[in-house]
């Protein structure tokens, strides 16, 4: 699986940019504010549907521009190809997969499986469940194919729970939801174990390869208290829900949480070694998939070589060459690219300019 073909058209500080990158390794060169970012940006766009920066797809309308495009062929294992469409105007955004119109997220994220380390990985260690809860479910998602159709149920019969819920509808009127619920929780929680099952099995090799002796410890929580099953903790937190006005245990307040040895990571290292901590997590999903799937997702990493030094990046790099997918990286300058990446294409970007080195 790997991109033969992107383009850009009015897509943040690029009017159009055409490339064929290679299906192995990319390196992206040039100065700050240059274009790489959003090269990458642009990438995820196409896999996931949506930006991996904070504000929404409306600010990467290259300014005076009315809409931006991003178009993706896909080549697939079995000798197939796909294109794939994002584009955004003032009414909203559209997708496309071979020009089909009703294309959703989900065909973007099933056609091309991809994974980001940017230089604000550390959020994953750091910040709320919620960025750790997206980076377990992505690998769910791909490897697990129960998870998806009962996430999606479980998802539909919490809104309409919460609904119930808000509007100070009657007891009964709330639990009607719970049988469904509980159904598909099972599942979605059944799958998340096998997957961090499988990620655990995996994780120590490539930490250790990464960070040496330090045991990485991975913490499932489940979302939901006590020992007698979401059934029983639904029906224990009912009155907490009703003055609450929404269901507050389940899956979708799952958490996994990751320490080295016994302090949690965030609190003593550093930050280098958090980026080498989430990238060996990162790493280790995309070896995951492919020993499953038979996969390989294309790996997008911004900024490599921030807060890691030569021994880091020197190491990070071989690693990233071994897993033979494709992979695009960006570098302020060509100095700082290792060597194990040096074999695959090199681009420049100058101010929203693209030509291959
Ligand atoms: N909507 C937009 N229209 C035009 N230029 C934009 C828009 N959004 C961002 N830019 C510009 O794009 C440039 C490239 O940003 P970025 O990809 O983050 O650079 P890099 O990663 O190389 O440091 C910046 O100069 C930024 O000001
Ligand atoms: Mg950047």
């Amino acid at each position: 699986m790997h991109l033969t073909r992107l383009r850009l058209h009015d897509f943040r500080c690029f009017a159009s940019a055409d490339i064929e990158p290679d299906p192995s390794i990319n390196v992206i060169t040039g100065d700050n504010a240059s274009g790489k970012t959003t090269l990458l940006e642009a990438i995820y766009f196409l896999g996931r549907g949506q930006s991996f920066r904070q504000s929404g797809p409306r600010p990467a309308i290259r300014a005076g521009a009315s809409a931006f495009t991003v178009t993706g062929d896909i080549a697939v294992p079995d000798g197939r190809s796909h294109r794939l469409g994002v584009s955004r105007d003032k009414r909203g955004i559209k997708y496309r997969r071979d020009g089909e119109s009703n294309t959703n997220r989900i065909d973007l994220i099933s056609t091309l499986p991809l994974q980001m380390v940017d230089p604000n990985v550390h959020r994953l260690l750091e910040q709320g469940p919620r960025y750790r809860r997206h980076f377990l479910d992505w690998g769910v998602f791909h490897v697990e194919h129960a998870f998806f159709p009962a996430w999606r149920r479980f998802r539909r019969a919490l809104k309409q729970r919460n609904r119930a819920l808000k509007s100070r509808m009657s007891k009964a009127d709330i639990v009607v939801w719970d049988a469904e619920l509980v159904r598909a929780a099972e599942i979605v929680d059944a799958s998340r174990r096998a997957y961090i099952d499988h990620l655990y099995a995996n994780l120590p090799d490539q930490s250790a390869k990464l960070l040496g002796d330090e045991p990485v410890v991975l913490e499932y929580d489940c979302g939901w208290r006590g020992e007698d099953g979401y059934g029983a903790a639904l029906a224990a937190s009912l009155d907490q829900d009703v003055r609450a006005g929404f269901t507050q245990q389940g899956p979708h307040r799952a958490d996994l949480r990751v320490s080295i040895a016994t302090a949690a990571a965030r609190d003593w290292v550093s930050r280098g070694q958090q980026k080498i901590l989430t990238t060996a997590m990162l790493l280790t999903q995309a070896r995951l998939l492919y020993a499953r799937r038979q996969v390989r997702p294309v790996l997008l990493i911004d900024d490599m070589a921030a807060e890691l030094g030569a021994r880091y990046r020197q190491v990070l790099a071989e690693e990233i060459a071994g897993l033979g997918g494709q992979c695009f990286l960006t570098f302020l300058e060509p100095s700082l690219v290792p060597d194990a990446l040096k074999d695959g294409a090199m681009f420049h970007v100058e101010h929203g300019t693209l030509r291959r080195g």
